[in-house]
């Protein structure tokens, strides 16, 4: 008996990128869902005025960074411009409260969390077939900057980008290799794995590196700082568009493969760290591999990813020993299935998510 021939890589990856395209398309969110959340935020935003008439909620994370799934969960932030305002603890306490009281949602208060929170969820029912989930935290201006961050990010190459880390996102989540509580990586630490595989490993470069890029007029350090952090990045996406081309044109499909290579047999998961800011980085050049009270830093620090304003925060320090090998062995099994390129794509897509 023979074998059959493999397909030609040029044919499979053209047919694999159209499937990827076809599969993430389903999978965003309606236009439906997307108004329902909006008028969620709108209601809970009134709501917490009749308390703080100075206060802004605003949506960040996914719903807000253009990776958004279908059923996603809502993150909003409660910005509160006035002098005097309540402690986050005792928001969270009225909020609670209040909410119960006015709205149908499921209220869970959290307000002695390391960063107080309000939990709220609705029933699935017609028309909302997920329910809603949705947290409130307060002030939390350096996640509103990096949620546009990753949006500057997706415009600039949506086809590409958003199509990579949306397939991702699924991929990870059918995985099962998606929960910090369990010693593996949040989504946004995925994202950020693939915006820096596409920054600097890719070469030539598929998108620039928005940090880095000069301003357009001189900025002064007091102006970009947030809480001690500079949050400066190049963010005039029409001024981009116009101006930055990638002169790599991979498919999304190639990219994809080489994503998970990389991952699975490149990245020096004992030394290095995965910095969108600087490129990469050494775990010894930021003190992310000494031992100083008995192995607790080196455990946290099995996988190093840096958070892109928050730079000695390690966005995967919640990664295990037992989670990072789980997470490479994922890495290595989708390479492994994308290389042996089945007959039809589609096939390889579905295995790839099993
Ligand atoms: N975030 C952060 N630091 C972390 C984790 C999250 O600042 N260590 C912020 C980021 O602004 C991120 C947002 O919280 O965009 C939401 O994180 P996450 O839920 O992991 O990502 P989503 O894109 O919302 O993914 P999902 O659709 O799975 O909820
Ligand atoms: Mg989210």
């Amino acid at each position: 008996p023979h074998r059959r021939p493999m397909v030609s890589k040029q044919r499979f990856a053209a047919d694999l990128s159209r499937c990827l395209y076809d599969f993430v398309v389903q999978l965003l969110p309606t236009p439906e869902e997307l108004a329902i959340k909006e008028d969620v935020r709108k209601l809970l935003e009134r709501l917490i005025r009749t308390i703080e008439p100075e206060s802004r909620l605003l949506s960040f994370g996914s719903t807000a960074n253009g990776f958004s799934l279908r059923n996603s969960d809502m993150d909003l932030c409660c910005l509160i411009d006035s002098e005097d305002r309540l402690s986050a603890t005792a928001l969270v306490n009225m909020l609670g409260d209040l909410f119960a009281r006015e709205t149908k949602f499921h209220i869970k208060p959290l307000p002695h969390a390391r960063i107080p929170i309000v939990k709220l969820s609705l029933d699935p029912k017609p028309g909302l077939p997920f329910g809603i989930a949705c947290d409130i935290g307060f002030e939390n201006r350096l996640a509103l900057e990096n949620t546009r961050l990753l949006m500057c990010y997706a415009m600039i190459d949506p086809a590409r980008v958003r199509t990579m880390v949306l397939f991702l996102k699924v991929w990870c989540k059918r995985r099962k290799i998606n929960s910090p509580y369990k010693g593996t990586l949040s989504s946004y630490g995925y994202v950020l794995l693939v915006i820096y595989f596409l920054v600097h490993v890719k070469n030539p470069p598929v998108l620039p590196n928005l940090q880095q890029m000069p301003p357009l007029r001189p900025i002064s350090p007091e102006e970009t700082n947030l809480n001690g952090h500079n949050v400066w990045f190049f963010d005039d996406i029409n001024l981009l568009r116009e101006r930055w081309q990638s002169s790599n044109i991979e498919s999304v499909a190639e990219l994809l493969m080489d994503f998970f290579r990389f991952y699975a047999r490149e990245f020096l998961y004992n030394v290095s760290v995965v910095s969108i800011r600087a490129g990469l980085l050494t775990k010894e050049s930021k003190g992310w591999d000494n031992d100083p009270d008995r192995g607790t830093a080196r455990e946290r620090n099995r996988l190093c990813i840096e958070d892109p304003f928050e730079t000695d925060f390690n966005v995967s320090r919640c990664v295990t020993r037992d989670g990072l090998f789980t997470i490479r062995g994922e890495f290595m099994r989708a390479s492994k299935i994308l290389s042996t390129r089945p007959e039809r794509a589609i096939v390889a897509l579905a295995q790839l998510c099993e």
